[in-house]
């Protein structure tokens, strides 16, 4: 009987550490990067589409998130977005975003901006939650990436985030493609756990609720 026992326990304790490698891999679902001035992250996350990564570190003691958002630029050139959504799932409208684009001299500057409606007035510093630093961004080999900290709205860990990629016109700041994976990204994101759901499925999830009620 004993010597059953302490072999189901050595059984139980190897498919529980195969299980704990299998979601260590799943986490680090996206590969090492290496970061300006020494910053590193606890968590990642590759995003499903644009290409694009989600570096970050929780802070539950005053609940903020340092992160880094990484994605290539579009073709031709043009500028990139990440953003939480205070409030609604799945949707680019409602979000306040952090967009990087090129600036004068080779720099790269950041705006701060509420999406008010599918035409935004992509006016500064209308941000629906604090941000404690200033963010910044870098551009290298066709890749930018903006380091934000945050106050996670509501402090919750489960935020709606989005991210974008979009094309330049005259200089400017000019709408991202309306098809494909432009509308596919979106993602229900907990900072705490490293979880998350895509906004393909939580529109589903939501299309079946509406059906369902
Ligand atoms: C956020 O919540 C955590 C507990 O989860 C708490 O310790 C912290 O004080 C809260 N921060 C703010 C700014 O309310
Ligand atoms: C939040 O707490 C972390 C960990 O203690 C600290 O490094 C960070 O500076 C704090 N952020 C703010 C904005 O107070
Ligand atoms: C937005 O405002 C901040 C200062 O609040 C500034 O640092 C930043 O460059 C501005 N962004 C743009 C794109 O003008
Ligand atoms: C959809 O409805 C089901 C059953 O009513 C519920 O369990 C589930 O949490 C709902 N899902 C969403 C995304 O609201």
């Amino acid at each position: 009987m004993a010597p059953r026992n302490h072999s189901a326990r050595l059984l139980a304790g190897t498919a529980l550490m195969l299980l704990l490698a299998a979601a260590a891999a799943a986490q680090q679902g996206c590969a090492p990067a290496k970061f300006q001035s020494g910053r590193s992250f606890q968590r990642c996350t590759a995003l499903p589409v644009l290409g694009a990564s989600l570096y970050w570190t929780y802070h539950p003691v005053n609940g903020t998130a340092d992160l880094a958002f990484r994605a290539p630029q579009i073709t031709g050139g043009g500028w990139v977005a990440w953003g939480i959504n205070t409030e609604r799932p799945s949707s680019m409208v409602g979000s306040s975003v952090f967009l990087a684009s090129p600036s004068a001299g080779g720099a790269v500057s950041v705006l701060m901006t509420y999406l008010e409606s599918t035409s935004p007035s992509l006016t500064n510093g209308t941000l629906k939650f604090d941000v404690p630093v200033a963010p910044v961004a870098e551009y290298a080999g066709g890749t930018y990436t903006i380091y934000v900290t945050v106050e996670l709205p509501g402090n919750k860990t489960v935020q709606n985030t989005v991210w974008q990629a979009g094309p330049l016109s005259g200089g400017q700041i000019a709408a991202h493609p309306m098809s494909g994976p432009n509308l596919q990204s979106t993602m229900r994101l907990d900072f705490l756990s490293g979880g998350g759901s895509t906004g393909a499925a939580n529109s589903m999830a939501h299309r079946r609720n509406l059906s369902a009620s």
